[in-house]
């Protein structure tokens, strides 16, 4: 009996290449991974670029924390171990969303250093963008859209980001956007750094 599973998967080489898919596209394909705390606006910023990048006939996904969490990383919480795997998934998503040349935006609050740095070797840096939100901690708090820093607070909810569990904030981050600044003035940035990366041409944001 073979029990080196691992050995028998040979990876097939498919004659649709990214590179092929990128230039049906007309532009080419990256994640931007979106981190900050929850509240932070990573979403919010992350929903109303899709919206212009669509609108200019980009092809793009946004995987956002909560919706993935109540599917493929459903059977994870939010311990560091766990926090981890729920990234980690999250990435082997990204890598066959970029192979299918898509640009990717990735909205979880992945507080570890370490875990962000995971992916970015995991993806490779070129195909990486680190977008830090920077929201104070006291607006994430007043925001509280889904009440969630009210119930960490009154001890209902455990391991919660910024209250019991940490936030390593990006030493080295592509971009740093004000979580209170105007959702447009966030976009242009994005759209800027997109382009500044000749990940897209130029791009209508009306
Ligand atoms: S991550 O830390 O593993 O990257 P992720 O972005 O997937 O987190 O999920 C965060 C979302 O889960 C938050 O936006 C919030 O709605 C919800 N949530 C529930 N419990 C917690 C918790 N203990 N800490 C942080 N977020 C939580």
């Amino acid at each position: 009996m073979d029990n080196d599973f691992k050995s028998n998967i040979i990876w097939h080489q498919h004659s649709i290449t990214r590179l092929k898919r990128e230039k049906k596209n007309g532009h080419k394909s990256i994640a931007l991974w979106f981190t900050g705390l929850s509240g932070s606006g990573k979403s919010t910023i992350a929903n109303f670029l899709e919206k212009i990048l669509f609108k200019n006939g980009i092809n793009s996904y946004l995987l956002d924390g909560d919706n993935i969490r109540s599917g493929l990383c459903s059977d994870l919480g939010f311990s560091k171990i766990h926090r981890e795997e729920n990234i980690r998934r999250i990435g082997e998503v990204v890598k066959i969303m970029l192979d299918a040349g898509m640009i990717i935006l990735v909205s979880v609050i992945s507080p570890y250093r370490y875990q962000r740095e995971m992916i970015s070797k995991m993806l490779g840096k070129k195909n990486f963008l680190e977008i830090f939100i920077d929201t104070p901690i006291s607006i994430c708090e007043s925001r509280d859209p889904k009440k969630l820093y009210k119930k960490a607070q009154a001890g209902k909810i455990s391991d919660f980001t910024g209250i019991q569990s940490i936030y390593e904030i990006p030493k080295r981050p592509d971009m740093i956007l004000n979580g209170t600044d105007s959702l447009e003035n966030n976009s242009i940035k994005l759209i800027k750094i997109l382009c500044k990366h000749n990940i897209i041409s130029y791009m209508n944001i009306d």
